[in-house]
């Protein structure tokens, strides 16, 4: 990668990992994120982490893509300094939709659902997201279209079934905590992961059923 990208705006959004600066990738519009380094951490360990992540993310950008669900085109990849340059989508994250739609739980239902079906087919391939939460979950062409997921770095390739379930497990806590029909919203969320995913999904729910038990009990 070139390592002066041209910044069109100081940075646009800071998440716990990583900073995103809006670029300008030879006329596209895109994001670069540079994973930071944590002071807590020690300096091997620390480097590691930023490269190994940096590295599961882009190919789990590229894998899911591959699995029919839609991921940010990656541009380029710059290990030495932790950085992604990918497509920036346009759109709202699933977390606006749900806070733009406490009282119309309805317009949600739709999305949901398809979220769902992008999160059945990347487990049906063999990929877990890991941190599957609402800010994670992009539509580019608004609740009508289908979803976009970001930020795999915590995916797995050829995960456990515990990994599966915790996948789930975090949907139904992330939706539970931002809507008080998030119970209703989930089992929508569950219609479409069984289209996406025939053949594994009851064992998955059930994990996540083992689980949501277990963190209660806990
Ligand atoms: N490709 C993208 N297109 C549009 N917005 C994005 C894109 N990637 C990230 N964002 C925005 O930036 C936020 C943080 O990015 P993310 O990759 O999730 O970083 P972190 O690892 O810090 O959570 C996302 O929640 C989303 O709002
Ligand atoms: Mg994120």
């Amino acid at each position: 990668m070139e390592s002066e990208v041209p910044v069109r705006t100081p940075p646009a959004a800071r998440g716990a990992e990583a900073s995103l600066r809006k670029v300008d990738w030879w006329g596209f519009p895109a994001l670069l994120k540079e994973r930071d380094s944590k002071a807590y951490r020690p300096k091997a360990l620390d480097e590691r982490l930023r490269k190994e992540r940096t590295r599961t993310e882009a190919r789990l950008l590229v894998e899911a893509r591959r699995l029919g669900v839609r991921t940010p085109i990656l541009y380029d990849i710059d290990l030495t300094h932790h950085r992604l340059v990918m497509e920036e989508l346009p759109g709202p994250t699933l977390k606006a939709l749900i806070d733009g739609a406490q009282a119309d739980p309805a317009a949600l239902e739709a999305p949901l659902v398809r979220f769902g079906v992008a999160i059945g087919r990347l487990h049906a391939g063999g990929v877990t997201h890991g941190d599957l939460t609402s800010s994670n979950v992009i539509f580019p062409e608004g609740p009508g279209g289908p979803p976009a997921l970001i930020d795999l770095s915590m995916g797995v390739r050829g995960p456990s079934l515990e990994e599966l379930g915790i996948d789930l497990h975090l949907v139904e806590e992330d939706l539970k905590a931002l809507h008080p029909q998030g119970e209703e919203l989930f089992q929508k969320f569950l219609t479409g992961y069984a289209e996406g995913n025939p053949g594994g999904h009851r064992e998955v729910e059930e994990r996540a059923k083992e689980i949501r038990g277990r963190v209660r009990y806990a």
